[in-house]
């Protein structure tokens, strides 16, 4: 897919500066992953650098009382979040050494990772080429593609997975995922308003290229 190089550049050239983008750390990638899943960037930098704070390592995290985790967490929300990753930090330590395993397939069988988070983390901590498909994903390829399938449905995600899994690059996957994120978040936005002036895939996007932003991505 032409669109990878020119994504991937445009990702280097605008990324924002997050506390997450500044490791390889897999437990750092994962704790960013759970706090973003339902709060905003804004909100989780400040939680996300209080928490490594107390708990810099998955042992620490293990090992501490669950109240002084969850006091971390409040304000933050979707306390079974905080509660899944003590319980998940307390299983790597009595079965696998305190790390985390390094494949999207392994990673989710831990508590609190669903498809896209595993994906997310594979992918940015391991470079494994996975993809991490999340409703933003879905709008992007829909658009790109030109593709009717509605993105709101129980089996969006599975139609749309492989579509994203053969766009990916070998190299740079947690890359190209981020990229997607990155563009969903600020630029391929929802609601008939995307800024497709400053879109990478411009002139790749076949919903652009046939007037169709508007109708896509359709929703049942
Ligand atoms: N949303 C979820 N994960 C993200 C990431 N790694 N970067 C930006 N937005 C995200």
């Amino acid at each position: 897919m032409p669109v990878c190089e020119p994504l991937l550049a445009w990702y280097d050239a605008v990324r924002r500066d997050l506390p997450w983008r500044r490791t390889r750390d897999p437990y750092r990638i994962w704790l960013s992953e759970i706090m973003l899943q339902q709060t905003r960037t804004e909100t989780v930098k400040s939680y996300y650098n209080r928490f490594l704070a107390l708990f810099p390592t998955v042992a620490d995290l293990a090992h501490a009382p669950q109240e002084q985790v969850l006091k971390v967490w409040e304000g933050l929300g979707y306390y079974s979040r905080a509660a899944h990753l003590k319980a998940a930090a307390e299983a790597l330590v009595a079965d696998h050494g305190g790390e985390l395993p390094d494949t999207a397939g392994d990673l989710i069988r831990l508590p609190g990772i669903g498809p896209y988070t595993a994906g997310a983390i594979a992918s940015i901590a391991f470079g494994e080429r996975t993809p991490a498909v999340d409703g933003n994903v879905m709008r992007i390829l829909s658009r790109f593609t030109a593709d009717e399938t509605p993105v709101n449905t129980s089996k969006s995600r599975a139609h749309y997975t492989p579509i994203a899994a053969n766009l990916l690059p070998a190299h740079r996957p947690g890359d190209f995922n981020q990229a997607l994120m990155e563009l969903g978040a600020t630029v391929c936005l929802p609601n008939g308003a995307p800024l497709c002036d400053r879109c990478p895939g411009a002139e790749f996007c076949r919903a652009r290229l046939e007037d169709r932003i508007e109708q896509l991505p359709v929703k049942a």
